[in-house]
């Protein structure tokens, strides 16, 4: 069985949520005996710190060499002065484009035990929200040349896509909504892009071989405004690597649990990467304030999705929905008023304890 995970626990609360994950992976191993093997990797600002750039060819090789990588975030305001390049964030980009994972799979949903901590009016979220954003993450603007005039005046990015990149992204999205709700919405700006009018076009090509899921489109302004007005209606987003990270942003917020969510980034072969949808957050750095369950949860899409081992994931999602149902809350989830009596509001280090415990004794 693949056994070899390379962790990159960055910068700000990424090591104190990484180090959770870790944890939640050994209880994993031991319970059903997997030998799994760590290898940790400076990536971001720790790594410009220690090799003096933010993605040492030595972490990337490693990584490559693993069967699968586990991120905690890159970032935070020390490095913040430094030129584009020599940024952590190029080290994150770097990773991505360096394992070829350009599926970069976010989903956003409520959790039953945290319905309260959603901002939305109650009745635009009842029954549950789930959407999956399906973001294209090693091309488009991110990616695209960018550059400064001579005299400093004028700054360009582009946005570029080819049909193929487009066609294995939206390949992963169609899948998705076949094994969800069978909808899939593509979210663009084809009345202005030439790249979106692409998207649509090849979208719209794939959609007669794939009868059983129902293919829409979506202005991304558009977007914005109804996943706020009515979220319901999404189950499978597919979108560019811009869109996508503005889109992401807000519907993680939309459920009200920016701390639960993780994501998984693929690729066609090699290693999957695995990291929380929240950021570095440096003012909670290393005050065992940070939630680590979307680290922990993002454990649990690592050993489903790179090892094929569902029985780990499934045992580290039923500890998650345990030490939740009893009560356990990290800050930022926790709830206001009467509800708040019922829970007990513990650091990142407990929860993560807790966790660990129950998947060594609890059978999903
Ligand atoms: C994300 C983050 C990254 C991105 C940053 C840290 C480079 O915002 O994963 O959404 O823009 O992709
Ligand atoms: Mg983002």
């Amino acid at each position: 069985m693949k056994n070899r995970i390379a962790l990159t626990p960055g910068d700000g609360i990424g090591p104190d949520v990484v180090a959770q994950a870790r944890l939640a992976l050994l209880a994993v191993s031991e319970r059903f005996d997997l030998g799994l093997s760590f290898v940790e990797l400076p990536l971001g600002g720790r790594a410009i710190d220690e090799v003096g750039e933010p993605l040492p060819p030595a972490t990337l090789a490693a990584c490559r060499a693993s069967d699968a990588v586990l991120l905690g975030a890159v970032g935070g305001p020390k490095w913040d002065a430094l030129a584009g390049p020599m940024r952590p964030e190029a080290g994150l980009l770097g990773l991505r484009a360096g394992l070829g994972v350009y599926a970069n799979l976010r989903p956003a949903r409520v959790f039953p035990e945290l319905a309260s901590a959603c901002p939305l009016r109650p009745d635009l979220v009842e029954g549950g929200l789930d959407i999956l954003i399906v973001r294209e993450l090693t091309g488009g603007m991110y990616f695209g040349d960018r550059g400064r005039s001579p005299d400093g005046e004028e700054a360009w990015d582009t946005e570029r896509y080819s049909r193929k990149e487009i066609r294995r992204l939206l390949e992963r999205a169609f899948e998705s909504a076949r094994l969800r709700r069978g909808k899939l919405c593509v979210v663009d700006k084809a009345n202005i892009l030439e790249s979106s009018r692409l998207w649509r076009e090849t979208a719209a090509s794939m959609a007669a071989a794939r009868p059983a899921v129902e293919l829409s489109f979506m202005y991304v302004d558009n977007c914005a405004m109804q996943l706020v007005a009515n979220p319901r209606q999404f189950d499978v987003i597919a979108t560019s690597n811009m869109f996508g990270d503005i889109l992401s942003d807000e519907a993680a917020m939309v459920t009200g649990s920016i701390g639960m969510l993780a994501s998984a980034s693929l690729g066609d072969s090699g290693p999957g990467l695995y990291e929380p949808i929240h950021g570095s957050a440096p003012d909670l750095a290393g005050r065992d304030r940070a939630n680590p369950l979307a680290t922990i949860l993002s454990a649990a899409l690592l050993l489903r999705h790179s090892l094929g081992f569902e029985p780990g994931a499934l045992a580290i999602e039923a500890a998650v929905a345990s030490a939740l149902a009893d009560g356990l809350r990290c800050a930022d989830i926790a709830s206001r008023g009467n509800a708040a009596a019922l829970e007990r509001v513990v650091g990142t280090r407990e929860m993560g304890a807790a966790v660990a415990e129950r998947i060594r004794k609890e059978t999903p």
